[in-house]
């Protein structure tokens, strides 16, 4: 399968899944789009020889036009999942059309608790012990997608987000690619009777 993926920041997931998933068991990452020209993960993506493109904003009429023209890209690619890994722009509606099940996000809290911006800084100032990472596919709410995996860490004391964040990055490392080689597998299908609810096949 290839997969793209997008990325508007540091892009330490794209670097882990360009480390450990990219070139196997049948999976290539195929690009990398960008909203932010500056973002470290374009170089991550050359540095790793794959095709990168930026998209920013300002040259699109409107955030519709811009998605359309990535949408066509990843189409020219020849992707069939799309991963958005530190993402920080809302996808149009057309483009999640465009790609209905197949796109998914990495978001820093146990969802459906502190979607959007600042999940770690809303978790952490409403004073929770659990924290965690959730792995989902993209609807058109924010964060409000079908659950993939999730995985958790007990902070009793918890008084500094950055400081979370730093201990919840394993988590997302480990998570974001197995649910890639997951879905990429075929072993994550809905639930007949829940279609929200998703049902993972492991292999013995
Ligand atoms: C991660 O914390 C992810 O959960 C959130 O954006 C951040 C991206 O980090 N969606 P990086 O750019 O992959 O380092």
């Amino acid at each position: 399968m290839r997969i793209a993926v997008m990325a508007s920041g540091t892009g330490s997931n794209l670097q882990v899944l360009l480390d450990t998933v990219h070139g196997r068991d049948g999976i290539t990452v195929a690009g990398v789009a960008s909203d932010k020209p500056g973002a470290l993960a374009l170089e991550r993506a050359a540095a790793a020889g794959v095709p990168t493109r930026v998209f920013p904003r300002a040259d699109f009429a409107d955030r519709r036009a811009r998605d359309a023209a990535i949408a066509d890209w990843l189409d020219e690619l020849g992707v069939g999942l799309v991963v958005l890994a530190g993402y920080m722009a809302i996808l149009d509606g057309a483009f999640i059309a465009r790609f209905a099940g197949r796109i998914v996000n990495v978001h820093p809290s146990l969802l459906p608790a502190f979607t959007g911006l600042h999940a770690v800084q809303q978790a952490v100032d409403y004073g929770v012990k659990v924290f965690g990472v959730t792995v989902h596919f993209v609807d058109e709410g924010v964060d409000t997608g079908p659950v993939i995996l999730q995985d958790s860490i007990v902070l009793e004391n918890a008084v500094d987000a950055d400081a979370v964040l730093a201990a919840l990055r394993p988590l997302e490392h480990r998570l974001l690619p197995e649910a890639v080689r997951l879905v990429a597998a075929g072993a994550v299908r809905a639930d007949a009777g829940v279609p929200r609810r998703m049902l993972i096949r492991r292999d013995p």
